[in-house]
């Protein structure tokens, strides 16, 4: 249970929040760059209750830059994407990717060009995904997630939209109590692979151990279940704020879903799908795509507006499907969904929510950090790379962070023979 103040501390992400300006600290990724097209229409973003445009000129370069011209306030979204630059319809001053302002033609001194400042915002693309940062000064080291060193037949990006507090959204990836249950017509489906998913099944109460960690929080959720001789080990990679890699065997390819505010009754949220050893469409889960649109822009867009998710009363009562909706994704966007802002001076945790707990406390914390201008991202101490969750089936007797210290350490040597050297912490 949270106060009032405690719960519009760690979701209010309007603009002058505390909340707001811990978010810009990151490197953010807002849109695939495919949907970016060289001299294409401009795209309007919205990230952080804010309103920008990107585009992408003919160097390839894009720009991301607030939406409203700084003259007289009309959408860039309108503009004309040419000669590298972006050009207001209205009076036709002109920006280029970096947001300078490279000519006004209402203007007989040009020299006015250079007092328009804070247009445009740093970018970067890795991993198929345009990524920028917002704040003030110098940004952070870039996440270099493993995924971001891939070309795109080894990496796919696949974005969405909920209606949703990002928060909602973030503690649902943290919730491992859940997966059985919410998701049980998929763990209980033993015909269809599915990332680890199903070695959950028989135990709704797993036993969770933590280890606080630069980039947010590390945590361990461990299953025994009386019919099979081996327990169940998943662990959480939470990289604060939005981040959480989620567990997946060593045949699986790496997963990590992404959670960005759009405003606080809206998310953007990433599933991000990467294998270095083949192309990604060839060892994508079967819940990737179950359900879902076809576009990787928005594969959520025919799903929303719908009431309850399209929730299958009937399935239900016939013992078809316990949530009624299909699709592990939108299961959780359901309930995501259900109750736009949670009111959680009212809610009752149980040692089912200890990781939700244990991220709140990082976030909140990490929030004041923010607010009073002290280091809150930690990425120079963040070894990004290797970082990837666990789905196992481990022997009784096995130390649940020596076997994840030891997975990690393989991981890394292997991908990056440089760095052979035993990193973790022990
Ligand atoms: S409003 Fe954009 S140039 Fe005037
Ligand atoms: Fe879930």
């Amino acid at each position: 249970m949270l106060t009032y103040e405690q719960n519009r501390l760690i979701t209010d992400v309007s603009v002058g929040t505390a909340l707001n300006k811990y978010w810009k600290k990151f490197w953010i990724p807002v849109l695939r760059s495919a949907a970016l097209e060289v001299d294409g229409a401009p795209k309007k973003v919205e990230i952080l209750c804010e309103k920008y445009v990107a585009f992408r000129g003919n160097n390839g370069k894009v720009g991301f830059l607030y939406e409203a011209c700084p003259h007289r306030g009309v959408s860039l979204a309108m503009g004309r994407n040419e000669n590298n630059r972006l050009t207001c319809i209205f009076h036709g001053w002109s920006f280029d990717a970096d947001g300078h302002c490279t000519h006004m033609p209402t203007e007989k001194d040009q020299s006015f060009c250079s007092k328009v400042k804070g247009q445009g915002f740093p970018v970067k693309e890795a991993g198929g995904i345009v990524w920028v940062y917002l704040g003030d000064g110098e940004p952070p080291k870039f996440n270099d997630y493993a995924f971001t060193l891939l070309d795109d037949q080894h990496v796919r990006p696949r974005a969405s939209y909920n209606e949703a507090n990002w928060l909602q959204n973030v503690e649902t990836l943290l919730d491992s109590a859940h997966i059985n249950l919410l998701h049980s017509n998929t763990t209980d489906n033993k015909g269809i692979p599915q990332y680890g998913l199903q070695l959950t099944a028989g135990n709704n109460t797993p036993k969770y151990t933590f280890e606080p960690r630069p980039y947010g929080l590390r945590s361990y959720s461990l299953r025994n279940n009386p019919d099979v001789e081996l327990d169940n080990l998943r662990v959480t990679e939470y990289v604060a704020p939005g981040t959480a890699f989620i567990g997946t065997t060593d045949e699986e390819a790496g997963f990590v879903i992404i959670v960005v505010p759009v405003n606080n009754t809206r998310s953007l949220q990433w599933y991000i799908y990467w294998d270095e050893r083949q192309p990604i469409n060839n060892n994508l889960p079967d819940f990737a795509l179950m359900a879902t649109d076809e576009s990787d822009d928005n594969f959520a867009a025919s799903r929303q507006g719908t009431p309850m998710y399209g929730q299958d009363r009937q399935a239900m009562k016939e013992g078809k499907s316990w949530s009624g909706i299909p699709g592990v994704i939108f299961e959780d966007y359901a309930v995501a969904e259900s109750i736009p802002v949670v009111d959680r001076t009212r809610e009752f945790l149980g040692s089912g929510d200890l990781a939700i707990v244990r991220m709140r406390r990082v976030l909140m914390e990490r929030i004041k950090l923010a607010a009073e201008d002290k280091e809150c991202v930690f990425a120079e101490e963040s070894d990004y790379r290797s970082l990837r969750a666990l789905a196992d089936m481990i022997t009784k007797d096995t130390d649940i962070k020596q076997h994840t210290y030891a997975k990690e350490d393989a991981r890394r040597i292997a991908l990056y023979p440089e760095s052979n050297e035993q990193k973790t912490i022990v």
